[in-house]
């Protein structure tokens, strides 16, 4: 481990539960100082995760309270490496036909999941920019590529969010900062487990549509992102690494 004077720092958002704590955990394996990021409980999740985690509660759809995450942040550390958009709404939301979909639900989901998002990148692309160095990656949904039904809000933000990684890494490559996105089938997260025993049916399903005849965890996303954000990956920006264990291919 180095010290936090020289290590590279992550922030990663939605990271005090589910897939965002266990990119966490391995960014803190791979040398990384981590800074969680989440609505609340941040503060405990940064201490069960050791010494070389912050955390730092906030709401990433609220520009100023990114804002001041991020001049916290530079405060202590001084840089920002890397960035992972990884909060989202989605194991809260009920399934519902396109045309049952309350409009605040839309969009509040909008606001977390796509807006936050651009929140993110736009505090900490200053000081990317003025290092020419950066690696920023967003989680958004396999769902993309299924078109799963029911999730209309949810399918279209994750939509978005691939898109937003296409143009952010024209926009900011020739700083050489690098932009992509991981893509996560169904994974057995917090979120997900919470209500698992409603999710029998979905688990299984998507057991038996996938290549890999297994469930998903969030330490699979994390080895995704663990790559995207290593120098071997440098060659590497405005892609979409899908991790469903086969369930999609491209
Ligand atoms: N679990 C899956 O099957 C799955 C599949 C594809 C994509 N994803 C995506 O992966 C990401 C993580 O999902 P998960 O399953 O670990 O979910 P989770 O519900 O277990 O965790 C999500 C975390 O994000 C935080 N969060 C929500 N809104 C926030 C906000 N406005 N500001 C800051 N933090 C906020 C929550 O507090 C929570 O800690 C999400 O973007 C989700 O859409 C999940």
């Amino acid at each position: 481990m180095q010290d936090r004077h020289t290590a590279r720092v992550a922030i990663v958002t939605g990271g005090a539960q589910g897939i965002g704590r266990a990119i966490a955990a391995r960014l803190i394996e791979d040398d990384f100082e981590v800074v969680i990021v989440d609505l609340k409980g941040s503060a405990d999740a940064a201490q069960d995760l050791g010494e070389h985690a912050l955390g730092h509660d906030a709401d990433v759809s609220d520009a100023e309270q990114v804002q001041a995450m991020t001049e916290a942040v530079l405060a202590r550390y001084g840089r920002i490496d890397v960035l992972i958009n990884n909060a989202g709404i989605y194991t809260s939301l009920a399934k519902r036909p396109f045309d049952q979909i309350p409009p605040n639900e839309w969009r509040r989901v909008f606001e977390v999941n796509v807006e936050g998002v651009w929140h993110c990148c736009r505090m900490v692309a200053p000081t990317m920019r003025e290092a020419k160095a950066g690696v920023i990656v967003n989680i958004a949904s396999a769902a993309v590529a299924k078109g799963n039904p029911m999730l209309l809000q949810y399918v279209a933000s994750k939509g978005a969010v691939l898109a937003m990684t296409r143009v952010l890494a024209r926009e900011l490559g020739e700083s050489g900062v690098r932009v992509n996105t991981v893509s996560p089938g169904f994974t057995l997260s917090d979120g997900v487990m919470a209500t698992a025993g409603q999710r029998e049916s979905q688990l299984a399903g998507s057991r038996d549509a996938r290549a890999m005849h297994e469930d998903l965890q969030p330490g699979d996303i994390a080895g995704a992102v663990a790559y995207l954000v290593r120098p071997e990956a440098r060659m590497m920006t405005g892609q979409n690494l899908t991790v469903d264990g086969g369930m999609t291919m491209n």
